[in-house]
């Protein structure tokens, strides 16, 4: 049986936009989980991997001093985070690994309906409500923009009407809260989507090859998602151009079918999606018997 100083642990946001994707891809990695009685922790029953539940701002600071090994969270929070830290001396000791493609969002600077906006300037003598005052303040800066950011820890949105500021500086998903409080976007400073961040502390022998294996097993699952294995039949003729038709495909394996001479059985993984169009061009450039399958599993 292992210490917990073995196990290793993963911060994942406790409830909101990212959550449930991420546990739904540490699954597919293969980890089997279940809930601690406190609700803070999800315990790995098949490796000694465990989720730390808390909140997406606190992740980034969790992997910086390696109280976990391993991060999902916004890059709005992982970007906010690292200016921070640097703003106040410190290091951000963690680095982003992968790219997720879920929890798209963007940061973006909105204003009450009806506000005269034209351009950046008129941001200027303004007072813009956000829990991003590093990122806005920057963006601010690299504009040459004199504006006030105000400190809200959550509630932005509220800002315009209480009469703490003229703007706000949030995050943006669907545009719902914004439209609810008659707010729309004027500017975006950052698009966001979740990302898979590392500690940059040294770990034991034992915890790094464990780390290592869960990257290369997300690395393989992310490769995947969009990847496709098709099957098809092609006249030797007309290999050459089907081959260019194939989406995103390395080297197929083309074999001999049996009885038929001038045709062969074309195997692919395709790296990318295949749409009918793709299929409708293959058959037009004779291909017949056409298959597509999904991918489960690859490991390069
Ligand atoms: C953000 C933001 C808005 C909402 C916008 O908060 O502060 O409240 O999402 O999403 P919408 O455009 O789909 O309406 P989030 O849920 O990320 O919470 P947090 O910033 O407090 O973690
Ligand atoms: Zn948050």
């Amino acid at each position: 049986m292992e210490t917990p100083e073995q196990r290793i642990k993963i911060a994942v946001q406790k409830t909101g936009r990212l959550t449930d994707h991420s546990i739904d891809l540490l699954e597919r990695c293969g980890l089997k989980l279940t809930q601690s009685k406190d609700q803070l922790f999800l315990y790995g029953e098949n490796m000694p991997i465990d989720l730390l539940l808390v909140r997406d701002d606190d992740i980034p600071g969790l992997v910086s001093e390696d109280v976990c090994d391993l991060g999902i969270v916004g890059l709005n929070v992982v970007e906010e985070t690292r200016q921070r830290l640097l703003a106040n001396g410190g290091e951000p000791r963690f680095r982003q690994v992968f790219e997720l493609d879920f929890g798209h969002c963007r940061l973006a600077i909105a204003a009450p309906d009806g506000t005269g906006y034209s351009d950046l300037s008129s941001l200027n003598n303004q007072r813009i409500a956000t829990s991003y005052v590093h990122i806005l303040n920057d963006f601010l800066d690299e504009n040459g923009i004199d504006a006030e950011a105000v400190y809200f820890s959550g509630a932005v949105e509220i800002a315009p009407k209480l009469g703490k500021a003229e703007f706000i500086c949030d995050l943006v998903s669907t545009g719902g809260t914004l439209a609810a409080n008659g707010l729309v976007e004027v500017e975006t400073l950052l698009e966001s989507e979740a990302v898979v961040i590392q500690t940059e502390e040294r770990l034991s022998e034992a915890k790094q090859a464990l780390v290592d294996r869960m990257l290369q097993r997300l690395d393989g699952v992310l490769q995947v998602r969009e990847s496709k294995y098709i099957m098809l039949h092609a006249p030797r003729a007309a290999l050459a151009e089907i081959r260019d038709l194939l989406p995103g495909s390395e080297a197929p394996t083309v074999m001999p079918l049996d009885g038929a001479d001038d045709k062969v059985a074309v195997h692919a993984v395709c790296r990318e999606n295949v749409f009918w169009e793709t299929l409708e061009n293959l058959k037009s450039a004779g291909a017949s018997s056409l298959l597509v399958l999904p991918v489960e599993k690859m490991l390069a």
